[in-house]
């Protein structure tokens, strides 16, 4: 039986990641068998992409090689993490996926909405997810909370600005209302306990 696949998205500080971590360990302890995996990334060469395209300057990739990079990553994520794991009957717990693409590239750096959401689901039809959780902040809270992580970390897109930042939120309202059955808008301005009680809720309440 196939394992069901969920991702977890949302713009800087949304605290998606953590989310994704705290229900991996609540379904864990349920005996849910499960892998946490993230993109850009998730298997050895879809690792090497990730430091192409998340290291360095913003104007290192035109939207179009970055999407592509994205893109192939993204084949090679699936082929060898995902897939096996969902055939094996193992849940995939995914911290950024599809949809990222289509915020990012295709509506923030605009490649265009439909062309993006089109490569997805030409490529990917074999790998889409159950269940899309998108985790809507005030974009100065959430960049103020990854501030405070302290960490000191930036990534290429750190580096974008405020404005390509306010711009994720309505790009993740937009994409999420042309498609309710699988995406799912949590409220994250609340506190981490409340936002998970409110995520196991939503993926218990999907599960029959
Ligand atoms: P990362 O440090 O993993 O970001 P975060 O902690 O916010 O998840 O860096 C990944 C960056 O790549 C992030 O800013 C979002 C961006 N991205 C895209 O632009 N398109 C995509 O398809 C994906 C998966 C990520």
């Amino acid at each position: 039986m196939r394992g069901r696949f969920i991702t977890f998205e949302g713009g800087e500080g949304s605290g998606k990641s953590t989310q994704a971590r705290l229900l991996a360990r609540s379904l864990t302890e349920d005996g849910t068998d499960l892998i946490l995996t993230r993109e850009p990334g998730g298997s050895p060469g879809a690792e090497e992409i990730r430091k192409l395209i998340v290291e360095g300057e913003p104007g290192r990739w035109d939207v179009e090689a970055e999407m592509l990079l994205f893109m192939a990553a993204r084949s090679d994520h699936i082929s060898r993490t995902i897939l096996p794991a969902l055939q094996a009957g193992c849940w995939v717990l995914c911290d950024r996926f599809i949809d990222s693409s289509v915020v990012y590239q295709g509506i923030v750096r605009g490649y265009g909405m439909g062309m993006v959401q089109h490569l997805n689901v030409t490529m990917f039809s074999h790998a889409l997810p159950d269940l899309t959780l998108i985790f809507d902040i005030d974009h100065e809270i959430g960049l103020a909370r990854a501030k405070s992580r302290g960490d000191g970390y930036m990534s290429r897109f750190d580096k974008f600005g405020p404005e390509f930042h306010a711009r994720i939120r309505d790009a993740y309202r937009e994409i999420s209302a042309t498609d309710p059955n699988r995406c799912v808008v949590v409220d994250a301005n609340r506190g981490l306990a409340e936002i998970h009680a409110d995520v196991v809720n939503i993926v218990m309440g999907r599960r029959s």
